[in-house]
């Protein structure tokens, strides 16, 4: 884990009721910081930040801009990680368009008004497309398939423009596939690896979209986190987007046979229809760039990971 001492400097974390936002609030409290949730628990949740982590939460939307720039004007950082998910984005882009790009627009106007420090943006790889070569490169060309990809580059856009046309101290980081701790089952919108040990747990065989040989490049929650506060603090990341993942692709049905083993269950899983969102066949980024800039490498490897999450997944259960 990367050491990063914010010595009692207010980061603004939108979104920080989330899966990864909550991760960041306590890594921002931990590490020294005063963390400002701003979450308007669409899809966060306060249960989400263990008890007894002291931070400042203000539920509201980062479409309200006199809030943003209220909370922005106390803020030395922002992280921003507020979004509609891809599920919702692909029933209602209105909402979508609203939320992903009108918000991102109003952090970045309230960033520049306040002069904060630095503000880190979060995307995603979804903004690949279908790539041409893996693992992907940060140069690699964007080609949007769903709503969702186009506002997350749109928002990563404009974090562009700000840097460039007002000097707008921006960065951004692309995810790919983040799993760990705090990504609840309950969540309709959860992500593929908590709702594989759910439904294993259940024995309920796990549904897999399509042949399960669609590949993804999973990163462990923790270094995601790391990643993110390196592309938030260091003076090298100003101005730039780098990737977040392992560089390693891992099918679907490979991912769940792991999971089935390391619950000890013998199951197998139920092939159902793919769906809209599932229009990506494989993925694995490239991450040369924050490795040779930031200094960040990923440190947990998926069977760790997994084990983490199956053993956070079973706590919370009781
Ligand atoms: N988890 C992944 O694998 C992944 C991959 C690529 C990109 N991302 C990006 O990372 C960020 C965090 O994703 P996550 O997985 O933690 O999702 P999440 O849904 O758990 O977190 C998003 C948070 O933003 C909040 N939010 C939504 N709309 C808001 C609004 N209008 N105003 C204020 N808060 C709002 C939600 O309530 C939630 O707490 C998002 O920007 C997402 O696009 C995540």
């Amino acid at each position: 884990m990367t050491e990063i001492n914010f010595g009692g400097k207010k980061v603004l974390i939108t979104g920080g009721a989330g899966f990864v936002g909550s991760n960041v609030t306590e890594r921002v409290v931990n590490s020294g910081g005063k963390a400002i949730v701003l979450d308007d628990l669409f899809s966060g949740s306060l249960t989400n930040i263990t008890a007894g982590i002291d931070f400042e939460f203000v539920e509201g939307s980062v479409t309200d801009m006199a809030l943003v720039s209220k909370l922005a004007k106390e803020a030395d950082y922002i992280a921003h990680l507020a979004a509609r998910n891809i599920i919702v984005s692909t029933k209602n882009p209105q909402n979508d368009y609203e939320v992903n790009i009108g918000g991102t627009l109003n952090v970045l106007l309230a960033a520049q008004e306040h002069n904060v420090s630095r503000v880190v943006y979060t995307s995603s790889a979804s903004v690949y497309g279908n790539p041409r070569i893996l693992p992907i490169t940060e140069d690699e060309r964007t080609l949007t398939f769903s709503p969702y990809s186009v506002s997350k580059l749109a928002g990563e856009n404009y974090c562009h423009a700000f840097y460039e046309t007002y000097g707008t101290p921006v960065s951004a980081v692309r995810y790919s596939n983040i799993y760990g701790p705090k990504q609840d089952p309950r969540n309709p919108y959860c992500g593929v690896v908590s709702k594989f040990i759910e439904a294993i747990d259940k024995n309920d065989p796990p549904q897999l979209h399509g042949d399960g040989q669609q590949t993804r490049d999973f990163t462990y929650v923790d270094d995601a986190v790391d990643g993110t506060l390196l592309a938030l603090m260091s003076p090298k990341a100003e101005g730039a987007v780098f990737n977040i993942g392992t560089g390693i692709e891992t099918s679907i049905i490979s991912l769940f046979e792991m999971l089935a083993e390391l619950m000890g269950r013998d199951i197998n899983p139920s092939y159902v229809d793919r769906r809209d969102i599932d229009n990506i066949r494989r993925r694995a980024l490239s991450i040369e760039s924050i490795r040779t800039r930031l200094r960040w490498t990923p440190q947990v490897g998926l069977k760790q990971g997994l084990k983490r999450t199956v053993d956070w997944y079973i706590q919370s259960q009781k």
